[in-house]
């Protein structure tokens, strides 16, 4: 019999905007769902203030499940900034930091018949005790549990932590060193019988192959963690996790002492690789992968870091399929586990850090900084996807002790990935195994030291709204592309990772006043700027065929006018340009300005259009092998010609959390987005679901979006939006 079982714990939750106590009455709560956030904002123009304060929330429960003499752990996966968690009388100790999970065992508090109450008091306000704060911060930090939670049932002995290394994984005879930490919380000691083992990924649970096993007895001295090291080293070959097929395994194990007292970890996904940065750049696998991505904040707009699983995995997806990254750094801070384990699902190379912008606090500061080292290590060391660990607080000051601490920490344990520190200082001290360096000269100089990689460039040097003129978005664009080239042409640069996939809200010292940092190549919704078709342009024309002209094909909107150059992203060969019924010829991509990019921008010239001439619609025609395989249009007289109102999901759960995004847009008749539209949309919805979101919206950017979420009842929900120049539309998304 396995005896571990897991309950999410994340329904029937009671919240109260203050901090109460034990007496209030209920009524002084509503009803909430996990992940939840204890504000929602609109998307810009709020102050920070207002998610800074203490909340309270409550839940009554009895036992999903009798205990049976297990063990029961509460485990929080994420909740900002403080939380203080009272079970029935008992307080447990505050948990100071709102970005690595915390966990409690609440057995000896537990009343397994009756109703028991849960209360955690959670801090939000921007506390100098706990990083990130202490000074100033560029982004942030909404309140509330706004990750999962788990009711964890293991019997007294149970596996703690499990992590698995893969050796020779080049060779046909790869082998996994796995450590099992197994608690023993009997108050004597008790021999175990211990099983790791590997299965094949391509079968269910149920009917995996287990590819080898390994088994063995020991002894476990009473209420003590034993670290176990076992090896596999019959493996066989495996199939290599890599960027185009991240194949995993599944990693597991079992210890019990009877029969009847078995604890199961389960499977997890394991994938082998060989990741490593040496001087001359990155290798996966053996070979030189030239690292090309963005960086990360987990927030959204409205419901701030509160992202159910389907968001945060859909964010990966963004930056592997439409943006053609191959690498993504979790700026500033660990990120959700969905997010995780779509990278590693998807093959998406990440740099995970520490949490913390610019500032080193005092001593038990540092102590907590060293927690989340080790916290965001043991959490997450099994994701193929991470390749290297930042442990410097970003952008900080050098600090000898500390930052020797926080590297020895992580190669301690973790001997198989690289330590990074992200920094900006020149000649800062490199305790770590990568000089990783956010350069923002708007060019590429020269490393410092190797291993290197650029962690960030462009941000604050060229903010950038989706509403700005052309010539501004388009630079923007371009300034993306550049740094891309240089780093691509530049011997022993790894790759660089750009300021950044999507706006975010930030604080008034930054940002453009409306509390939102425009660094974006994608805006806050997750919607296309130009520079977001750059980097689409990277992606294999055998996957996507990417093709975009950078203009809104507008005589007047550039400084002095006129509509040359244009700049067209396509990963095609050659593009065939029409402006009216003009031919203006065939053109090449631009080596000459951006070498070494897969597919470098189109610079077309030579158009000679000016401002006040008569000129026609454009048309541009893409190539590939010497084959017409796609055209875009422009309109001359961009009119706005209707309103587009789309689901990216047609069902979600009905688990009152699951999300789903609602893009809606005015476009012309080709059906571009006509950025400078300003238009007035409400929304109506009719069935199981919850709009959130700015409702009515005044139209900004010539696209945006709300978000719909599933109620506990199934059904079909209707959602309508109305203008005053169109039609109203309406589609439907299923909740099951
Ligand atoms: C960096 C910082 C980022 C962001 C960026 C804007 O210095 O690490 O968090 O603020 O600047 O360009």
């Amino acid at each position: 019999m396995k005896f571990r079982g897991i309950h999410p714990f994340n329904d029937n939750w009671l919240f109260c905007p203050e901090s109460v106590y034990e007496t209030a009455d209920d009524s002084n709560f509503t009803a909430v769902t996990l992940p939840h956030t204890n504000k929602i904002f609109p998307h810009h123009n709020f102050d920070d203030a207002e998610y800074q304060f203490i909340s309270t929330y409550r839940k009554r429960f009895t036992l999903p499940a009798p205990l049976n003499g297990r063990r029961l752990f509460l485990d929080f996966e994420g909740a900002m900034l403080a939380a203080t968690v009272t079970i029935n009388d008992h307080t447990l100790d505050e948990h100071k930091g709102g970005y690595t999970p915390f966990s409690y065992d609440i057995t000896d508090y537990i009343k397994e018949d009756g109703e028991n109450l849960l209360t955690v008091h959670l801090d939000s306000r921007e506390r100098h005790d706990i990083p990130p704060f202490g000074y100033v911060v560029d982004y942030m930090t909404f309140g509330g549990i706004y990750r999962e939670v788990n009711l964890r049932y293991v019997p007294p002995v149970h596996i703690e932590k499990i992590f698995g290394r893969a050796y020779d994984v080049l060779t046909d005879h790869p082998r996994l060193e796995v450590d099992v930490w197994v608690k023993n919380q009997y108050d004597e000691e008790v021999s175990a019988g211990l099983i790791v083992g590997l299965s094949n990924y391509k079968i269910n649970e149920d009917g995996s192959v287990n590819i080898d096993q390994t088994s063995l007895k020991t002894r476990l001295p009473a209420n003590s963690t034993q670290k176990i090291t076992v090896t596999l080293d019959h493996i066989g070959e495996v199939e290599r996790w890599s960027l185009d097929n991240p194949i995993c395994y599944y990693l597991g194990a079992q210890v019990g002492i009877t029969p009847e007292e078995v604890d199961d970890i389960g499977t997890f996904a394991f994938g082998f690789r060989e990741a490593t940065f040496k001087d001359d750049g990155f290798y996966l696998n053996g070979e030189r992968v030239q690292l090309r991505g963005l960086n990360r904040h987990q927030m959204f707009p409205y419901f701030g870091s509160a992202a159910p699983e389907r968001l945060q995995r859909r964010d990966a997806d963004i930056i592997k399929y439409e943006l053609g990254c191959n690498i993504v750094r979790t700026s500033h801070y660990p990120q959700s586990r969905h997010f995780l384990d779509r990278c590693d699902e998807i093959g998406l190379l990440v740099l995970e850090e520490i949490p913390g912008w610019q500032h080193i606090g005092d001593e038990a500061w540092k102590q907590i900084s060293i927690r989340d080292v080790q916290a965001m290590i043991e959490r997450d060391r099994n994701h193929p996807s991470i390749i290297i660990w930042g442990v410097r607080v970003n952008e900080s000051q050098d600090d000898t002790e500390f930052y020797t601490a926080t590297n020895t920490l992580a190669r301690e344990l973790d001997p198989t990935r690289p330590t990074g520190g992200i920094r900006y200082i020149e000649n800062s001290e490199f305790l770590e195994d990568v000089f990783t360096f956010n350069d923002f000269s708007n060019g590429v100089r020269e490393p410092q030291h190797t291993p290197y990689m650029i962690t960030e460039f462009n941000g604050h040097m060229f903010p950038t709204k989706s509403f700005d003129n052309e010539e501004r978005r388009v630079e923007h664009a371009l300034r993306h592309a550049k740094i891309q080239a240089q780093a691509a042409t530049m011997g022993g640069v790894s790759g660089a990772i750009g300021w950044c996939a999507f706006d975010y809200n930030t604080h008034k010292e930054f940002g453009s006043g409306d509390r939102i940092c425009y660094h974006g190549v994608m805006d806050i919704f997750r919607l296309p700027k130009y520079a977001a078709h750059f980097y689409a342009s990277q992606i294999d024309p055998k996957e996507r065929i990417v093709l975009q002209a950078a203009t809104i094909w507008s005589m007047g909107d550039r400084s002095a006018g006129g509509n040359d150059p244009l700049t067209i992203f396509s990963n095609c060969d050659e593009v065939e340009i029409f402006a009216g019924k003009e031919n203006y010829g065939r053109f090449t991509p631009d080596f000459a300005n951006y070498p070494n990019l897969p597919h470098p921008p189109f610079t077309i010239t030579g158009l000679g259009m000016r401002w006040g001439e008569a000129f026609g619609d454009l048309r541009v025609i893409a190539y590939l092998n010497g084959q017409a395989v796609a055209e875009q249009q422009v309109a001359c007289d961009g009119q706005p010609v209707a309103l587009i109102l789309k689901s990216d999901d047609d069902e979600l759960r009905a688990d009152g959390m699951d999300m789903t995004r609602i893009v809606f847009k005015i476009v012309e008749q080709y059906g571009n987005p006509l950025p400078y539209v300003t238009e007035v949309i409400s929304f109506e919805v009719d069935g199981p679901a919850e709009l959130i979101g700015t409702n009515p919206f005044p139209l900004i950017g010539g696209s945006a979006a709300l978000y719909l979420r599933a109620g506990h009842d199934a059904g079909e929900v209707k959602i309508t939006a109305r203008t005053s120049r169109f039609d109203p539309v309406t589609i439907t998304v299923k909740i099951g």
